[in-house]
């Protein structure tokens, strides 16, 4: 080992550098500029009103684009207040430009490309935005002090279930199949995989948050039919599914991942560094949903068949009931809508409001 090594703080044998940056008392959310990438996008609207809540002196949304009617529903009388950025995360000149203006002291980090046959098809847009966009984080947090990241991952990175609950320390990868075997969750787990690295070599200071089947208004169409569901028979549409019935979720109300991130932001330096976004409780299945959307929309009609698409059937090998745990007894966070009929309720009511809104 050289002496220049050793100064670096490289262990032998170990070839990692020690080296933490001081740790310094949490700021109080009153003194803290947010910067919210994503922030336009479905989950990013209810945690930019998360933190407004919370009372960030200053909350930012790095975006491509500015949030729909919903968005703006979602965040409520206080949007004004919000400071809208454009810009694409894999441009990193742009993006260290807005951290360095506002003086970000904590990035919330959301953006991403989701669609996995889009993500298969183009592979350098992968790597430059779900994996570089996670790197331009992580350096801009160097380079202007940014003390705390909340990197956003997915359940997606979940193998076959070994063991349930499924905690932190489930494997991402067997001997024989990957992190949920598309590029979506390949790209997770390698931004999950930057933030450890940052964090050991250099002292970023992250929690990465794996959120499970959010819901809520403004829902974007991966979750399965539970957008059309909910929306659909508070529209008064009869609604009929073939497929899909026993496909099983940890559904979480998009304002627990809000909540749940500004937990992990105020969070002790010696928490846990990975905390689902989930409700932990037994899963639920798309059948379960419809019934509880007739039981609480007037009106309703619903019909759904139980048997699985042959492209469910392998994610449901991926799924099982998610602990909470760390989040309840290291931050102290508990989900309000545990409960998916209370969550269900609340969209469904979210939602006709928007409608009269609209009107
Ligand atoms: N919705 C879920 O159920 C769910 C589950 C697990 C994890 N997540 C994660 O939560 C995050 C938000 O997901 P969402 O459901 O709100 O998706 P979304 O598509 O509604 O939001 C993504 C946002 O990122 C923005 N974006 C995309 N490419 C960008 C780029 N190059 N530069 C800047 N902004 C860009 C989009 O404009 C959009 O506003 C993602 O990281 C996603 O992987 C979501």
């Amino acid at each position: 080992m050289t002496q220049g090594l050793a100064a670096a703080g490289f262990e032998e044998g170990i070839g990692r550098v020690t080296a933490e940056r001081p740790s310094r008392p949490r700021r109080p959310p009153a003194e803290s500029t947010v910067i919210v990438t994503g922030g336009a996008g479905f989950v990013g609207c209810h945690v930019v009103r998360e933190l407004l809540e919370s009372g960030r002196a200053k909350v930012v949304v790095f975006d491509l684009n500015e949030p729909n009617d919903e968005g703006r529903f979602v965040i409520g009388e206080r949007f004004g207040e919000v400071v809208y950025e454009r810009g694409s995360i894999d441009d990193t000149a742009r993006f260290f430009d807005v951290v360095r203006t506002h003086r970000a002291t904590e990035i919330v980090h959301l953006a991403t490309l989701i669609n996995p046959s889009v993500l298969a098809a183009n592979r350098t847009t992968m790597f430059r935005v779900n994996i570089g966009g996670v790197a331009n984080v992580l350096e801009a947090a160097i380079a202007f002090d940014v003390e705390r990241i909340v990197n956003f991952s997915s359940i997606g990175i979940l193998p076959r279930v070994q063991y349930e609950p499924i905690d932190a320390a489930h494997p991402v990868f067997l001997a024989d199949s990957g992190s949920g075997s598309d590029f979506y969750g390949c790209s997770k787990v390698a931004g999950e995989a930057l933030c450890f690295a940052y964090q050991q070599a250099l002292g970023v200071d992250f929690r990465t948050i794996r959120p499970s089947a959010v819901y809520g208004v403004g829902m974007t169409p991966w979750v399965g039919p539970i957008k059309q569901m909910v929306e659909g028979s508070v529209r008064g549409e009869k609604l009929r599914f073939e497929h899909g019935g026993r496909h099983p979720r940890d559904y979480t109300h998009a304002s627990d991942i809000g909540g749940l991130v500004v937990a992990m932001l105020g969070a002790p330096d010696d928490a846990d560094r990975i905390f689902y976004g989930a409700t932990g409780r037994p899963l639920v299945t798309t059948t379960e949903v419809a019934r509880i959307v007739m039981e609480l929309v007037p009106g309703a009609d619903i019909e759904i068949g139980e048997e699985l698409t042959e492209a469910e059937q392998p994610i449901v090998a991926l799924r099982g009931q998610l602990s909470i745990e760390n989040a309840r007894a290291q931050l102290g966070w508990e989900p309000r809508y545990g409960s998916v009929r209370d969550g269900i309720g609340r969209y469904s009511e979210d939602y006709r409001a928007f409608l009269a809104l609209q009107a």
